[in-house]
């Protein structure tokens, strides 16, 4: 009896010694394995943002349309995991690659960038080519299409004269663009503004191009050879004079800031914008590693921009005088404010503004007062000068504070408070 107990005593050892040493030449593959569903999940959202947000350059299978650059290649996965995420996070430089982060008026969090990093570096593209047909958010392949330079040669050959190409380039304008952009080119909730320096200062190239081809993926179709060569012409000729003295003497196209007066004053303020500003807030203002974007911000009032640029703030540098003088930053605040400042804030119809009254109505009006002005007890005032930028009231509402706790998405849909920043937006103008 007693020999049988020892003999199970002796097993039992043998058997934990052996589950042990088990254990101790398992565990670097059991950490793999954590490791491995770690990045799999990472791998998994990085592809429903990669859906969601970059196939319509980089296409399906990270191949790049058009002139938009592949992401399935070596030298792309090979890069460093921060080099990576410092691309998506403030986009590149004067390329269409914007920045996505939220701090950056992005979209995404820092650990939404850090599953798409991954997804670049150890994912699969088959996978992301089936999710992404599967979400039917395949691009339609227009991919390698660009204007032929012969087409563009008989444009610039064409004799019409400034006054001939303005007469033309309005009739047409009014019969084939004026539904979307407006009857003056001033924009409208379904197309961009088209009279101001961002459009002037475009190449003829480019408007060619967009004339032609349309942008992919949005309401602007190409008008391919619908127009002829004269009449492309003179569209362009438009759309580059529009807003200029010439042009506007002949359009009367209304220019919302009547500062801008002279013939060019305009152009060289955007050029002054560019020589003074852009080197910290991005060519048109989109905001870089020193200081933030403009566009996520609506208007701001010629007074507070003069009082930042004279009187600078933290890494905002004051700017004298003799530098900048009051004409200048006058031509600057002019272009800032008419094609900068706002840019990329969403433009509501009035059944949206509406709806987002709504929203705002039901989750922050409570608190925050029936006009965003703020109630004695309950919450601040939403409705700020300056106003404060969409990122800003997007961050707070997920991230809340000791005073107030979050509202996650599932009480308002990021959808939702997109809608309900415009809201305050609208009343903040
Ligand atoms: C509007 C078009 C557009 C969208 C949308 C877009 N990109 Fe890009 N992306 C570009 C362009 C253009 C470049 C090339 C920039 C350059 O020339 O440096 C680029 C470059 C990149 C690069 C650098 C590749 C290299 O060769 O170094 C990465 C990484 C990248 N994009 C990732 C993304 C991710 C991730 C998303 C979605 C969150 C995205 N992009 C969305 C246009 C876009
Ligand atoms: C069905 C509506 C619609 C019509 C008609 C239309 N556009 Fe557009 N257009 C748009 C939209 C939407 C955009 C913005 C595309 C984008 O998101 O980049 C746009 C963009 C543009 C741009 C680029 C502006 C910018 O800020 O990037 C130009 C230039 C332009 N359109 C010119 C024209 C001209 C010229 C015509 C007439 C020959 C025309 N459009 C007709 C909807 C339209
Ligand atoms: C050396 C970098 C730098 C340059 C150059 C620069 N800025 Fe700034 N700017 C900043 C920084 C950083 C901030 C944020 C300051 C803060 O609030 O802490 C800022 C803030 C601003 C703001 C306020 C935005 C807000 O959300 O409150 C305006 C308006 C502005 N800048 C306009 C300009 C204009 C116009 C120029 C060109 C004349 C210019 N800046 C040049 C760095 C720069
Ligand atoms: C139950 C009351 C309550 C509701 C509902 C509420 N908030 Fe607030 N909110 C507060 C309080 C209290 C603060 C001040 C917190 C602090 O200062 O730390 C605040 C602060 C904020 C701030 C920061 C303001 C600042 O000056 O920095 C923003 C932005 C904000 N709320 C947005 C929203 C939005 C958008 C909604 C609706 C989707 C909402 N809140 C709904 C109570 C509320």
């Amino acid at each position: 009896m007693s020999r049988g107990l020892r003999w199970i005593g002796l097993l039992a050892t043998a058997l934990i010694v052996a589950l042990l040493a088990y254990n101790i030449v398992r565990e670097p593959a059991r950490q793999e394995a954590a490791r491995a569903r770690f990045q799999a999940r990472a791998i998994a959202d990085g592809v429903e943002l990669y859906a969601a947000y970059c196939v319509e350059c980089h296409g399906a299978a990270g191949e790049g349309l058009g002139v938009y650059r592949a992401l399935d290649q070596e030298y792309v996965r090979r890069q460093e995991a921060q080099a990576l995420f410092d691309t998506i996070e403030r986009g590149r430089y004067n390329t269409e690659m914007a920045a996505f982060s939220l701090d950056q008026g992005g979209a995404l969090t820092p650990a939404q960038i850090d599953n798409l990093v991954t997804l670049l570096q150890h994912g699969s593209w088959q996978v992301v080519q089936a999710r992404v047909e599967a979400l039917g958010l395949t691009p339609t392949e227009v991919a390698a299409q660009t204007a032929s330079p012969d087409e563009m040669a008989a444009v610039t050959a064409s004799g019409l004269n400034g006054q001939e190409a303005l007469d033309l380039g309005l009739d047409l304008f009014a019969a084939n663009c004026a539904e979307c952009h407006g009857e003056q080119g001033e924009g409208t909730g379904d197309a961009p503004q088209l009279n101001n320096a961002y459009v002037r200062g475009m190449a003829a190239e480019q408007l060619f191009e967009i004339i032609t081809l349309g942008v992919r993926n949005t309401d602007m179709e190409g008008f391919g050879e619908q127009f002829s060569p004269d009449e492309k012409a003179a569209l362009i000729y438009l759309l580059r004079h529009w807003g200029t003295a010439d042009g506007s003497a002949v359009a009367a196209a209304p220019t919302p800031e009547p500062t801008v007066a002279v013939e060019g004053f305009s152009a060289s303020g955007q050029q002054l914008f560019e020589t003074w500003c852009a080197i910290c807030h991005g060519v048109r203002g989109e905001g870089g590693s020193i200081a933030p974007s403009l566009n996520d911000i609506p208007a701001l009032s010629a007074d507070f921009i003069t009082s930042r640029v004279r009187g600078g703030k933290n890494a905002m540098p004051p700017f004298a005088q003799a530098d900048l003088s009051d004409g200048e930053l006058g031509a600057i605040i002019a272009y800032a404010r008419q094609s900068v400042i706002g840019s990329a804030l969403p433009r509501l119809s009035a059944e949206e503004l509406t709806a987002a009254a709504d929203l705002y109505t039901r989750h922050c009006a409570e608190c925050h007062g029936p006009q965003g002005e703020g109630t004695a007890e309950d919450g601040p005032p939403l409705v700020t000068s300056p106003p404060m930028r969409a990122s800003e009231i997007v961050n707070f509402t997920r991230v809340g504070s000791a005073q107030t706790p979050p509202i996650p998405p599932s009480a308002v849909s990021d959808d939702e408070l997109r809608l309900i920043v415009a809201y305050l937006h609208s009343l903040s103008r």
